[in-house]
């Protein structure tokens, strides 16, 4: 079960001193998730540097990217050293400050998108003090887990969007981690919200604050829209059709703002030469007033933008839907990884202590 924030226990409180070892799950080399974690005894617990927060980590959540790291799909871009304690997002109690950190103090009740560093699989982890926020007090850890990343993302898709209010906004992939956020933060800054999802989740994707939505598996944008429909298409799932179709539906000057490449699998120096050489040739086909925007969008996590994601669901604006809890173990994070594979996932994926 998870804790509010009265249940804290007495290690997180500071009154019992934090071991010298853990247990955290690990990960020994690149390659397929269930050959490569393991449970590994006697891990040390490092105190945090200057600028660092040590915490008691009660809470993670699993993105796309935790496994896609694991496998090795970037490691031409982010080189990981092993062991390396997987899973980027954390919610927990912090047990130690460094001397460099002023704004968290032992017993908050924190939570973050620790990128590259990882340590959601630990048992304590220490995190950049810039990446961290404190959680809204209404919020349990594994809500508060459910956040950083997939919300965070969302909300750097809608600044760089530009949605305001009456703003038309198409959002594909509108059930997954990063859609219902999208959805929820369009619908609250007053724009008007299409949902691009399996029939079986429009009811969901609906109850997220979209107006419309339609079944990727019937139809799409360009097919059920005509043109200028849209201001804004914020594309959650990827693939070379979201933005060929997209330029349909768009107004002029509208824009595409994708979090997702053309190609999944493994980056590899002529994916990445290709993955450039898009950008370039789409930002240059939108040049002008009237073209249509080609907008990447690569998150920059932090601790400031966790804070305006964290004002939105204090105001209840914003809320993470929880699909499934996973025990924060070995067995857990395999069968966790399981289920964000299958591609069906819908809100978010939670791992609790
Ligand atoms: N650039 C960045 O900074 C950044 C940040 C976060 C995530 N990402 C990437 O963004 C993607 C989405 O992340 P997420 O956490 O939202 O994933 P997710 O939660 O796993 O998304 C699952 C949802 O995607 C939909 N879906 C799956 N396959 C689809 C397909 N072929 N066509 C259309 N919809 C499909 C399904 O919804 P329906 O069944 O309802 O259609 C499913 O419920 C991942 O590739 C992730 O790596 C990038």
């Amino acid at each position: 079960m998870s804790q509010k924030p009265d249940e804290a226990s007495a290690s997180d409180s500071g009154a019992r001193p934090v071991p010298r070892t853990q247990q955290a799950i690990v990960q020994l080399r690149y390659g397929a998730v269930r050959d490569v974690l393991a449970l590994a005894e006697a891990v040390p617990v490092r105190a945090p540097g200057p600028q660092e927060v040590q915490i008691h980590v009660r809470a993670a959540s699993l993105n796309p990217i935790d496994w896609q790291t694991i496998e090795g799909n970037r490691r031409l871009i982010a080189r990981r050293c092993f062991p390396f304690t997987p899973l980027f997002d954390l919610a927990g109690v912090v047990t130690e400050v460094g001397h460099g950190v002023t704004s968290f103090r032992t017993g908050d009740r924190v939570h973050a998108d620790n990128e590259v560093h990882g340590g959601g699989a630990s048992q304590y982890a220490n995190i950049p003090a810039r990446l961290l926020a404190h959680v809204p007090a209404e919020l349990d850890f594994a809500e508060s887990a459910a956040l950083p990343l997939a919300a965070q993302t969302a909300m750097t898709c809608l600044d760089r969007g530009r949605v305001a209010a009456g703003t038309r906004v198409a959002v594909i992939g509108a059930s997954g981690g990063v859609g219902h956020f999208v959805v929820q933060l369009a619908r609250a800054a007053g724009a008007h919200v299409v949902g691009v999802a399996s029939a079986r989740n429009h009811e969901f994707v609906r109850s997220m604050g979209a107006d419309e939505a339609i079944d990727r598996h019937e139809t799409d944008l360009s097919a059920s829209f005509g043109a200028d429909s849209f201001d804004v298409v914020i594309d959650c799932v990827g693939g070379r059709e979201q933005w060929t179709r997209a330029q349909h539906v768009l107004r002029p000057g509208g824009r595409f703002v994708t979090i997702a490449r053309d190609e999944d699998g493994v980056v590899t120096p002529a994916s990445a030469a290709r993955l450039l050489s898009t950008i370039t040739a789409r930002r240059l086909r939108g040049a002008g007033p009237r073209g249509r925007k080609y907008v990447p969008v690569f998150l920059k996590a932090s601790g400031d933008l966790q804070r305006r994601v964290n004002a939105l669901a204090e105001t209840g604006q914003l809320r993470a839907h929880l699909s499934r809890t996973f025990p924060l173990t070995l067995e857990g994070v395999h069968a966790a990884v399981e289920e964000s594979r299958a591609g069906r996932t819908v809100g978010k994926l939670v791992l609790l202590r």
